[in-house]
Protein backbone atom coordinates (compact mmCIF):
# COMPACT_ATOMS: atom_id res chain seq x y z
CA UNK A 1 0.00 0.00 0.00
CA UNK A 2 0.99 3.76 -0.63
CA UNK A 3 0.31 6.09 1.83
CA UNK A 4 -0.74 9.87 0.44
CA UNK A 5 -1.18 13.36 1.72
CA UNK A 6 -4.60 14.34 1.84
CA UNK A 7 -4.44 17.13 -1.13
CA UNK A 8 -5.17 20.59 0.17
CA UNK A 9 -8.95 22.41 -0.15
CA UNK A 10 -9.42 23.33 -3.70
CA UNK A 11 -7.37 20.14 -5.10
CA UNK A 12 -9.40 19.05 -8.79
CA UNK A 13 -8.03 15.34 -9.22
CA UNK A 14 -9.99 12.69 -8.32
CA UNK A 15 -9.64 11.24 -4.90
CA UNK A 16 -12.39 7.79 -5.31
CA UNK A 17 -12.26 5.13 -8.00
CA UNK A 18 -14.01 5.19 -11.03
CA UNK A 19 -14.56 3.57 -14.11
CA UNK A 20 -14.73 4.12 -17.35
CA UNK A 21 -17.59 3.81 -20.08
CA UNK A 22 -17.96 0.05 -20.99
CA UNK A 23 -15.75 -1.10 -23.91
CA UNK A 24 -18.57 -1.65 -26.15
CA UNK A 25 -19.66 1.98 -25.94
CA UNK A 26 -17.04 2.99 -28.11
CA UNK A 27 -17.69 0.51 -30.76
CA UNK A 28 -21.31 -1.08 -30.53
CA UNK A 29 -23.22 -0.08 -33.58
CA UNK A 30 -27.02 -0.38 -31.36
CA UNK A 31 -25.36 1.56 -29.16
CA UNK A 32 -24.06 4.21 -30.97
CA UNK A 33 -27.90 4.76 -32.65
CA UNK A 34 -28.74 5.48 -29.43
CA UNK A 35 -25.99 8.06 -28.96
CA UNK A 36 -27.91 9.41 -32.26
CA UNK A 37 -31.06 9.41 -30.65
CA UNK A 38 -30.63 10.84 -27.48
CA UNK A 39 -27.65 12.93 -27.52
CA UNK A 40 -26.89 14.03 -31.01
CA UNK A 41 -30.93 14.87 -30.95
CA UNK A 42 -31.27 16.66 -27.77
CA UNK A 43 -27.96 19.22 -27.44
CA UNK A 44 -27.49 22.13 -29.39
CA UNK A 45 -25.36 20.72 -32.54
CA UNK A 46 -22.37 23.43 -34.11
CA UNK A 47 -22.98 23.44 -37.85
CA UNK A 48 -20.78 26.32 -38.89
CA UNK A 49 -20.15 29.98 -38.43
CA UNK A 50 -22.94 32.69 -40.15
CA UNK A 51 -20.31 34.00 -42.35
CA UNK A 52 -20.50 31.11 -44.24
CA UNK A 53 -23.74 31.54 -45.10
CA UNK A 54 -23.02 34.56 -47.38
CA UNK A 55 -25.93 36.52 -48.86
CA UNK A 56 -29.40 36.43 -49.30
CA UNK A 57 -30.54 32.77 -51.04
CA UNK A 58 -27.64 31.02 -49.18
CA UNK A 59 -27.72 27.88 -47.77
CA UNK A 60 -25.67 24.51 -46.47
CA UNK A 61 -26.64 21.07 -45.96
CA UNK A 62 -25.15 18.98 -42.56
CA UNK A 63 -25.80 15.90 -41.45
CA UNK A 64 -26.27 15.00 -38.08
CA UNK A 65 -25.88 11.22 -37.69
CA UNK A 66 -28.89 9.91 -40.10
CA UNK A 67 -30.46 13.69 -40.47
CA UNK A 68 -29.98 15.72 -43.52
CA UNK A 69 -30.35 19.05 -42.50
CA UNK A 70 -30.78 22.40 -44.80
CA UNK A 71 -29.69 26.37 -43.29
CA UNK A 72 -30.74 29.14 -45.78
CA UNK A 73 -30.45 32.83 -45.56
CA UNK A 74 -33.86 34.50 -46.65
CA UNK A 75 -33.98 37.60 -49.00
CA UNK A 76 -33.70 39.57 -45.23
CA UNK A 77 -30.95 37.90 -44.01
CA UNK A 78 -32.91 35.65 -41.22
CA UNK A 79 -31.39 32.54 -40.77
CA UNK A 80 -33.56 29.22 -40.64
CA UNK A 81 -32.87 25.51 -40.75
CA UNK A 82 -34.98 22.47 -41.69
CA UNK A 83 -35.12 19.32 -42.52
CA UNK A 84 -33.64 18.58 -45.66
CA UNK A 85 -37.04 16.13 -46.98
CA UNK A 86 -39.91 17.35 -48.52
CA UNK A 87 -43.53 17.04 -47.43
CA UNK A 88 -44.54 15.47 -50.29
CA UNK A 89 -43.38 11.96 -50.17
CA UNK A 90 -39.76 12.85 -48.89
CA UNK A 91 -37.67 13.42 -51.05
CA UNK A 92 -34.12 15.40 -50.14
CA UNK A 93 -34.13 18.96 -51.30
CA UNK A 94 -30.88 20.51 -51.64
CA UNK A 95 -28.41 18.09 -52.96
CA UNK A 96 -25.15 20.06 -52.88
CA UNK A 97 -23.27 20.71 -49.80
CA UNK A 98 -23.67 24.49 -50.29
CA UNK A 99 -25.06 27.55 -53.00
CA UNK A 100 -27.26 29.60 -53.47
CA UNK A 101 -30.96 29.20 -54.77
CA UNK A 102 -31.98 30.89 -58.02
CA UNK A 103 -35.12 32.15 -56.71
CA UNK A 104 -36.86 33.22 -53.11
CA UNK A 105 -38.74 29.40 -53.69
CA UNK A 106 -36.95 26.18 -52.31
CA UNK A 107 -38.07 23.16 -55.09
CA UNK A 108 -37.82 20.09 -54.72
CA UNK A 109 -36.07 18.25 -57.35
CA UNK A 110 -38.48 15.36 -57.57
CA UNK A 111 -42.14 16.66 -58.48
CA UNK A 112 -41.15 20.54 -57.78
CA UNK A 113 -43.21 21.03 -54.76
CA UNK A 114 -41.95 24.62 -53.99
CA UNK A 115 -41.06 26.35 -50.63
CA UNK A 116 -40.74 29.95 -49.46
CA UNK A 117 -37.33 30.56 -47.80
CA UNK A 118 -39.56 30.94 -44.26
CA UNK A 119 -40.70 26.82 -45.35
CA UNK A 120 -44.45 27.89 -45.75
CA UNK A 121 -45.58 25.76 -48.82
CA UNK A 122 -46.18 27.67 -51.99
CA UNK A 123 -46.41 25.47 -54.97
CA UNK A 124 -47.99 21.97 -55.86
CA UNK A 125 -48.01 20.91 -59.70
CA UNK A 126 -50.90 18.85 -59.94
CA UNK A 127 -53.76 18.88 -62.43
CA UNK A 128 -56.80 18.48 -60.01
CA UNK A 129 -56.99 19.71 -56.56
CA UNK A 130 -57.80 17.13 -53.90
CA UNK A 131 -60.45 17.63 -51.54
CA UNK A 132 -59.09 18.15 -47.62
CA UNK A 133 -55.79 19.29 -49.03
CA UNK A 134 -54.28 22.41 -47.45
CA UNK A 135 -51.11 23.30 -48.18
CA UNK A 136 -50.72 25.06 -44.92
CA UNK A 137 -50.43 22.21 -43.67
CA UNK A 138 -47.45 20.91 -45.09
CA UNK A 139 -44.82 23.30 -44.67
CA UNK A 140 -40.94 21.97 -44.46
CA UNK A 141 -40.25 20.31 -41.08
CA UNK A 142 -38.49 23.15 -39.13
CA UNK A 143 -35.08 22.49 -37.19
CA UNK A 144 -34.21 25.18 -33.88
CA UNK A 145 -31.21 27.15 -35.27
CA UNK A 146 -29.63 29.74 -32.59
CA UNK A 147 -27.01 31.95 -33.49
CA UNK A 148 -24.01 32.49 -30.50
CA UNK A 149 -21.44 34.51 -31.42
CA UNK A 150 -21.08 34.12 -35.26
CA UNK A 151 -21.36 30.84 -34.60
CA UNK A 152 -24.42 28.59 -35.81
CA UNK A 153 -26.13 25.73 -33.63
CA UNK A 154 -28.62 23.71 -34.35
CA UNK A 155 -31.08 21.90 -32.14
CA UNK A 156 -33.27 18.53 -33.31
CA UNK A 157 -35.35 18.20 -30.33
CA UNK A 158 -37.47 20.85 -31.61
CA UNK A 159 -38.57 24.12 -30.41
CA UNK A 160 -39.42 23.56 -26.94
CA UNK A 161 -36.33 22.28 -25.65
CA UNK A 162 -34.28 24.34 -28.26
CA UNK A 163 -35.52 27.31 -26.94
CA UNK A 164 -34.04 26.93 -23.26
CA UNK A 165 -30.46 26.44 -22.21
CA UNK A 166 -27.39 28.08 -23.76
CA UNK A 167 -25.19 26.63 -26.40
CA UNK A 168 -21.68 26.84 -24.55
CA UNK A 169 -21.68 24.81 -21.46
CA UNK A 170 -18.99 25.91 -19.76
CA UNK A 171 -18.00 29.90 -19.06
CA UNK A 172 -18.80 30.79 -22.16
CA UNK A 173 -18.28 34.33 -20.77
CA UNK A 174 -14.57 33.22 -20.87
CA UNK A 175 -14.54 35.02 -24.48
CA UNK A 176 -16.50 37.87 -24.15
CA UNK A 177 -13.13 39.91 -24.99
CA UNK A 178 -12.46 38.50 -27.97
CA UNK A 179 -14.57 39.73 -31.59
CA UNK A 180 -15.54 36.56 -32.52
CA UNK A 181 -18.14 37.67 -34.83
CA UNK A 182 -15.88 39.84 -36.60
CA UNK A 183 -12.95 37.47 -36.55
CA UNK A 184 -12.18 35.88 -40.39
CA UNK A 185 -11.71 32.49 -41.41
CA UNK A 186 -7.93 32.26 -42.55
CA UNK A 187 -7.32 28.25 -42.42
CA UNK A 188 -9.37 25.44 -42.42
CA UNK A 189 -8.08 21.57 -41.09
CA UNK A 190 -10.19 18.51 -41.75
CA UNK A 191 -9.43 15.66 -40.76
CA UNK A 192 -11.51 11.67 -40.32
CA UNK A 193 -10.21 9.93 -37.50
CA UNK A 194 -10.85 6.21 -37.07
CA UNK A 195 -12.35 6.83 -33.37
CA UNK A 196 -15.66 6.87 -31.78
CA UNK A 197 -16.11 10.69 -30.63
CA UNK A 198 -16.51 10.18 -26.73
CA UNK A 199 -12.40 9.07 -27.22
CA UNK A 200 -11.99 12.36 -29.03
CA UNK A 201 -13.51 13.76 -25.58
CA UNK A 202 -11.70 11.98 -23.51
CA UNK A 203 -8.24 12.62 -25.07
CA UNK A 204 -9.61 16.19 -25.32
CA UNK A 205 -10.16 16.03 -21.00
CA UNK A 206 -6.67 14.74 -19.85
CA UNK A 207 -2.83 15.80 -20.08
CA UNK A 208 -1.77 12.19 -19.06
CA UNK A 209 -0.72 11.86 -22.98
CA UNK A 210 0.63 15.33 -23.26
CA UNK A 211 4.82 14.63 -22.04
CA UNK A 212 4.49 11.34 -24.70
CA UNK A 213 1.84 12.24 -27.23
CA UNK A 214 2.45 16.18 -27.18
CA UNK A 215 6.24 16.75 -26.80
CA UNK A 216 6.19 20.69 -28.41
CA UNK A 217 3.00 21.61 -27.05
CA UNK A 218 4.39 20.67 -23.21
CA UNK A 219 7.57 22.92 -24.72
CA UNK A 220 4.98 25.91 -25.15
CA UNK A 221 2.87 24.85 -21.90
CA UNK A 222 5.21 23.63 -19.41
CA UNK A 223 2.17 22.55 -16.92
CA UNK A 224 1.45 19.86 -19.52
CA UNK A 225 4.83 18.39 -19.33
CA UNK A 226 3.65 17.29 -15.55
CA UNK A 227 0.40 15.80 -16.94
CA UNK A 228 -1.94 18.44 -15.71
CA UNK A 229 -3.72 21.12 -17.11
CA UNK A 230 -4.32 23.67 -13.95
CA UNK A 231 -1.80 24.05 -11.42
CA UNK A 232 -4.92 22.98 -8.82
CA UNK A 233 -4.38 19.51 -10.38
CA UNK A 234 -1.25 18.95 -8.39
CA UNK A 235 -2.09 17.83 -4.90
CA UNK A 236 0.98 19.85 -3.46
CA UNK A 237 -0.56 23.16 -5.37
CA UNK A 238 -0.58 25.26 -1.90
CA UNK A 239 2.98 25.03 -1.25
CA UNK A 240 3.46 27.17 -4.50
CA UNK A 241 0.88 29.65 -3.62
CA UNK A 242 4.13 32.38 -4.40
CA UNK A 243 5.72 30.91 -7.16
CA UNK A 244 5.17 32.68 -10.89
CA UNK A 245 6.94 29.23 -12.95
CA UNK A 246 4.55 28.65 -15.76
CA UNK A 247 5.33 25.03 -15.18
CA UNK A 248 3.40 25.14 -11.53
CA UNK A 249 0.97 28.00 -12.07
CA UNK A 250 -0.07 27.28 -16.27
CA UNK A 251 0.28 29.62 -19.14
CA UNK A 252 2.79 29.85 -21.65
CA UNK A 253 6.66 29.19 -21.35
CA UNK A 254 8.59 32.80 -20.61
CA UNK A 255 9.18 34.50 -24.03
CA UNK A 256 6.10 33.17 -25.70
CA UNK A 257 3.33 35.10 -26.52
CA UNK A 258 0.76 32.22 -28.23
CA UNK A 259 0.26 28.43 -29.76
CA UNK A 260 2.80 28.94 -33.12
CA UNK A 261 5.72 26.79 -33.96
CA UNK A 262 8.05 29.71 -32.36
CA UNK A 263 6.04 30.11 -30.00
CA UNK A 264 4.98 33.91 -30.81
CA UNK A 265 2.29 36.21 -32.31
CA UNK A 266 2.97 36.87 -36.67
CA UNK A 267 -0.29 39.31 -36.64
CA UNK A 268 -2.49 41.91 -35.43
CA UNK A 269 -3.07 41.38 -31.35
CA UNK A 270 -6.47 41.14 -30.46
CA UNK A 271 -6.70 44.69 -28.17
CA UNK A 272 -8.46 45.16 -25.47
CA UNK A 273 -7.66 41.30 -23.69
CA UNK A 274 -7.23 41.28 -20.51
CA UNK A 275 -3.75 40.78 -18.67
CA UNK A 276 -4.51 37.47 -17.40
CA UNK A 277 -6.26 36.27 -20.55
CA UNK A 278 -2.86 37.58 -22.08
CA UNK A 279 -0.43 35.20 -19.69
CA UNK A 280 -2.75 32.11 -20.11
CA UNK A 281 -2.01 32.04 -23.58
CA UNK A 282 -5.11 30.16 -24.56
CA UNK A 283 -8.78 30.35 -23.05
CA UNK A 284 -11.05 27.42 -23.94
CA UNK A 285 -15.12 27.26 -24.42
CA UNK A 286 -16.62 23.73 -24.73
CA UNK A 287 -19.73 23.14 -26.11
CA UNK A 288 -20.57 19.07 -25.82
CA UNK A 289 -20.72 17.15 -28.12
CA UNK A 290 -19.70 18.96 -31.08
CA UNK A 291 -17.25 21.45 -30.53
CA UNK A 292 -14.51 23.36 -28.73
CA UNK A 293 -13.14 26.71 -29.12
CA UNK A 294 -9.60 28.30 -27.81
CA UNK A 295 -9.06 32.04 -28.38
CA UNK A 296 -5.10 33.03 -28.18
CA UNK A 297 -4.19 36.46 -28.39
CA UNK A 298 -3.64 36.50 -31.60
CA UNK A 299 -6.57 34.01 -33.52
CA UNK A 300 -9.04 31.63 -32.27
CA UNK A 301 -9.44 27.94 -33.47
CA UNK A 302 -13.07 26.69 -33.56
CA UNK A 303 -12.97 22.22 -33.53
CA UNK A 304 -16.15 20.76 -34.34
CA UNK A 305 -16.51 17.31 -34.29
CA UNK A 306 -19.08 14.82 -36.07
CA UNK A 307 -19.75 11.63 -35.67
CA UNK A 308 -19.54 9.81 -38.83
CA UNK A 309 -20.02 6.69 -37.41
CA UNK A 310 -19.74 3.74 -34.38
CA UNK A 311 -15.61 4.22 -34.83
CA UNK A 312 -15.54 7.13 -37.36
CA UNK A 313 -15.14 10.52 -35.90
CA UNK A 314 -14.70 13.81 -38.42
CA UNK A 315 -12.84 16.75 -37.20
CA UNK A 316 -12.98 20.50 -38.78
CA UNK A 317 -10.96 23.01 -37.52
CA UNK A 318 -10.65 26.51 -38.27
CA UNK A 319 -8.57 29.27 -37.74
CA UNK A 320 -9.81 32.75 -37.10
CA UNK A 321 -8.27 35.91 -37.10
CA UNK A 322 -8.95 39.34 -37.20
CA UNK A 323 -8.86 40.61 -40.65
CA UNK A 324 -5.98 42.79 -40.54
CA UNK A 325 -3.73 40.29 -39.97
CA UNK A 326 -4.78 38.47 -43.25
CA UNK A 327 -4.11 41.20 -45.26
CA UNK A 328 -1.00 42.00 -43.62
CA UNK A 329 1.40 41.12 -46.68
CA UNK A 330 3.72 39.89 -43.81
CA UNK A 331 1.37 37.41 -41.81
CA UNK A 332 3.53 34.17 -41.73
CA UNK A 333 0.44 31.92 -41.61
CA UNK A 334 2.07 28.95 -42.19
CA UNK A 335 3.87 29.30 -38.03
CA UNK A 336 0.63 29.61 -36.95
CA UNK A 337 -1.36 27.04 -38.49
CA UNK A 338 1.22 24.65 -38.24
CA UNK A 339 1.75 24.30 -34.53
CA UNK A 340 -1.94 23.24 -33.96
CA UNK A 341 -2.05 21.05 -36.75
CA UNK A 342 1.04 19.13 -34.65
CA UNK A 343 -0.85 18.66 -31.73
CA UNK A 344 -4.38 17.78 -33.65
CA UNK A 345 -2.45 15.26 -35.50
CA UNK A 346 -0.71 13.63 -32.85
CA UNK A 347 -4.32 13.72 -30.74
CA UNK A 348 -5.72 12.09 -33.98
CA UNK A 349 -2.98 9.35 -33.99
CA UNK A 350 -3.80 8.87 -30.12
CA UNK A 351 -7.45 8.48 -30.29
CA UNK A 352 -7.08 5.53 -32.97
CA UNK A 353 -4.82 4.02 -31.08
CA UNK A 354 -6.78 3.85 -28.17
CA UNK A 355 -10.19 3.04 -30.32
CA UNK A 356 -8.04 0.03 -31.67
CA UNK A 357 -7.67 -0.93 -28.18
CA UNK A 358 -10.56 -1.01 -26.80
CA UNK A 359 -11.89 -4.31 -28.44
CA UNK A 360 -10.46 -6.62 -26.21
CA UNK A 361 -12.66 -8.83 -25.27
CA UNK A 362 -10.63 -8.86 -21.94
CA UNK A 363 -11.34 -4.81 -21.31
CA UNK A 364 -14.67 -4.71 -20.13
CA UNK A 365 -14.27 -1.03 -18.92
CA UNK A 366 -11.10 1.26 -17.53
CA UNK A 367 -10.32 3.40 -15.19
CA UNK A 368 -9.22 7.02 -13.89
CA UNK A 369 -6.59 7.96 -12.51
CA UNK A 370 -6.62 11.47 -10.42
CA UNK A 371 -5.32 13.51 -13.07
CA UNK A 372 -8.80 12.73 -15.34
CA UNK A 373 -11.25 14.57 -13.43
CA UNK A 374 -12.82 16.21 -16.72
CA UNK A 375 -13.30 12.59 -18.04
CA UNK A 376 -15.07 12.13 -15.10
CA UNK A 377 -17.19 15.53 -15.84
CA UNK A 378 -17.72 14.44 -19.57
CA UNK A 379 -18.71 11.22 -18.17
CA UNK A 380 -21.37 12.90 -15.87
CA UNK A 381 -22.72 15.00 -18.54
CA UNK A 382 -22.84 11.65 -21.27
CA UNK A 383 -24.94 9.57 -18.48
CA UNK A 384 -27.43 12.56 -18.07
CA UNK A 385 -27.68 13.06 -21.37
CA UNK A 386 -28.09 9.75 -22.43
CA UNK A 387 -30.90 8.79 -19.82
CA UNK A 388 -32.51 11.79 -20.24
CA UNK A 389 -34.29 11.14 -23.50
CA UNK A 390 -34.37 7.29 -23.61
CA UNK A 391 -37.66 7.69 -24.53
CA UNK A 392 -36.96 9.63 -27.39
S1 LIG B 1 -41.11 14.46 -53.08
FE1 LIG B 1 -40.80 16.56 -53.29
S2 LIG B 1 -42.24 17.16 -54.74
FE2 LIG B 1 -42.52 15.06 -54.57
FE1 LIG C 1 -3.68 15.88 -26.71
Amino acid sequence: MTSHVKPAEGYNGLTTLEKTLPSHFYFDADHYARELRSIWSHNWIYLCRSADLEGPRSYRTFTIGTQNLVVLRDETGVLRAFHNTCRHRGSVLCRQAQGRLKSDLLTCPYHAWSYALNGELKRTPTLSPIEGFDRADYPLYPVALKEWRGLLFVNLAGDEAASSGPVADRGSDRLDNWPLEDLVSGHVYEKTVRCNWKVFWENFSECLHCPGIHPELCDVVPIYGRLITGERDDPNFAAHADSDDPALKGGLRRGAQTWSMDGLVHGATIPGLSEAERHAGHSYVTSLPSVFIVAHVDYVRVVRVRPLGPELTELHAEWLFPADTLEHRDFDLENVTSFPTLVLDQDAEACEMNQQGLHSRAHAHGVLMAEEHYIKQFYDWYWAALGAYEAG
